[in-house]
């Protein structure tokens, strides 16, 4: 079995676009389990930047196929023009497979995210506006409308004969009457069934499948673990379980059949939206990495808040999700920096904590412990792409002491360094792991 879990640790946007991107290469299937448009993949290829939000990674690479799992929510909309875009650029749709039990973001999820998030006030979670809480909300409550219901017409019907008085009365309760006609629904519904059929199907049979095959499969988060539903910062997270857990319930398959579970991690800590942020810096050194890290959201093009590395979230993630390896992303951009800190535990009411509190009050009250590392050279155009080349021992010393210093503390080997937005910026340290072969994991 050869299987493979790529995971962000930290807030999100921690680089998993072109680390799953980067190890697709070696892959036959790339799986998304969880979230919907709300996550923002970049994979940058050349000249050519692709912004992916519910295409999985593997898109870009030829003969893969690319799944959309039961556990994403679909934006119909959003999907349609993302596959055109991307096929534009010379890319095929014929591997895309989407399941048929996915819940679909209906606009009336989109315009309930809005007026959630504007009743909220200045309490808000800072959500992208994709509809995401409202259509998990409507799966939970058993109101949602599934892919395979856009199939059959008079069970579509049917299930929105009895969701939609419900949901115009949620909208006009907080002051929306932009809602669309029941019957526009129905039909832009079946519109979409009739372009989509061909990709629809029961994906955990295709995976299983696949799986039992000995075929190498990648299963692709979106957010990250702190933005996870039960063990993330809430109510400042996500609807949906982005962990490892999220993969079984989200694709349709046994825990067993999860091998590898790498770890995307930021060299420093990002967040978009509200909510707490320990290491945050509003600083020079804040602005300084959210400019040369180009720290803007790839969905909402908000502005990232910006950070030092947080080991305490990170080893909160190592366990959660059992991760056994790291790939860091971003060395680069901490490049040039004399000294760089890290943060170790959390000073709370006298005590150093090394756990992630669950309560927002103590967490205010939290002072991060720091570490301070010597930092190393300003990486200028075409470093990262030399020492990918030359390979990891080239390194300058204090990148491999921070990575070292990282690695120590949470008690998982690094496999993967990032060193630039391109493919041929990673070193890959996968081939020094002993009896293992070097073409998946
Ligand atoms: P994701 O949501 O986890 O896939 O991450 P995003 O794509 O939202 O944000 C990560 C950003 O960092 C993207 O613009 C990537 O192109 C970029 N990136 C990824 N790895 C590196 C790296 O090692 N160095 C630099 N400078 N940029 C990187
Ligand atoms: P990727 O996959 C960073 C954040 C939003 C908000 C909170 C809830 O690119 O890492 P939602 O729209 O999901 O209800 O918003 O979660 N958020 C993300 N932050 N990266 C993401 O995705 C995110 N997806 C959601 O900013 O704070
Ligand atoms: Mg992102």
């Amino acid at each position: 079995m050869s299987t493979l879990a790529v995971i962000g640790t930290q807030w999100g946007d921690e680089g998993k676009g072109k680390i799953t991107d980067y190890l697709a290469q070696d892959a036959d299937m790339v799986v998304r389990y969880q979230g919907g448009a709300n996550a923002g993949h970049t994979i940058e290829i050349g000249e050519e930047v692709f912004a992916l939000h519910l295409l999985p990674s593997g898109i870009l690479r030829p003969g893969i196929i690319n799944v959309i799992g039961n556990g994403v929510v679909v934006d119909l909309d959003a999907l349609e023009e993302e596959m055109a875009k991307v096929k534009a650029s010379g890319h095929s749709m014929d591997g895309l497979r989407i399941s048929d039990r996915a819940n679909v973001v209906m606009r009336y999820h989109r315009l309930l995210d809005g007026a959630e998030e504007r009743h909220r006030g200045t309490k808000g979670v800072g959500t992208t506006g994709r509809g995401i809480g409202p259509c998990y909300s409507d799966k939970v409550a058993r109101h949602g409308i599934r892919v395979c219901d856009l199939l059959e017409e008079d069970a579509l019907r049917e299930k929105l004969d009895a969701i939609f008085p419900l949901k115009e009365r949620q909208l006009a309760l907080l002051g929306v009457d932009a809602m669309p006609s029941k019957e526009e629904l129905v039909q832009g519904l079946l519109a979409h069934g009739k372009r989509l059929e061909t990709h629809v199907c029961d994906t955990s049979v295709l995976v299983n499948d696949a799986v039992k095959k000995g075929k190498k499969v990648m299963f692709e988060g979106a957010q990250g673990t702190m933005l996870d539903i039960d063990h993330g910062t809430y109510p400042f997270v996500t609807s949906s379980s982005c962990i490892t857990g999220g993969i079984c319930t989200g694709v349709g398959i046994g825990p067993s059949s999860i091998n590898e579970i790498v770890g995307v991690m930021k060299a420093y800590t990002t967040r978009v939206g509200s909510g707490p942020f320990p290491t945050e810096l509003t600083d020079e050194t804040g602005n300084m990495l959210m400019t040369k890290g180009g720290e803007f959201g790839a969905t909402t093009g908000r502005p990232r808040r910006c950070g030092w590395l947080d080991l305490v979230i990170v080893r909160h993630a190592v366990r959660l999700n059992g991760l056994s390896g790291l790939a860091v992303t971003k060395l680069d951009v901490l490049g040039g920096m004399d000294k760089i800190k890290v943060c170790t535990g959390y000073e709370i009411d006298g005590r150093v904590e090394e756990n992630f509190p669950a309560s927002l009050n103590r967490l205010q009250r939290a002072k991060p412990v720091y570490v301070e590392l010597p930092g190393w050279d300003e990486f200028t155009a075409g470093t990262g792409a030399s020492y990918a080349a030359t390979g990891y021992d080239s390194l300058p010393s204090n990148v491999k002491s921070y990575l070292d210093f990282v690695s120590r503390s949470t008690g998982v080997p690094i496999r993967i360094v990032s060193l630039g937005k391109e493919r041929n910026e990673t070193i890959d340290l996968r081939c020094r792991r002993k009896g293992k072969s070097h073409s998946f994991y």
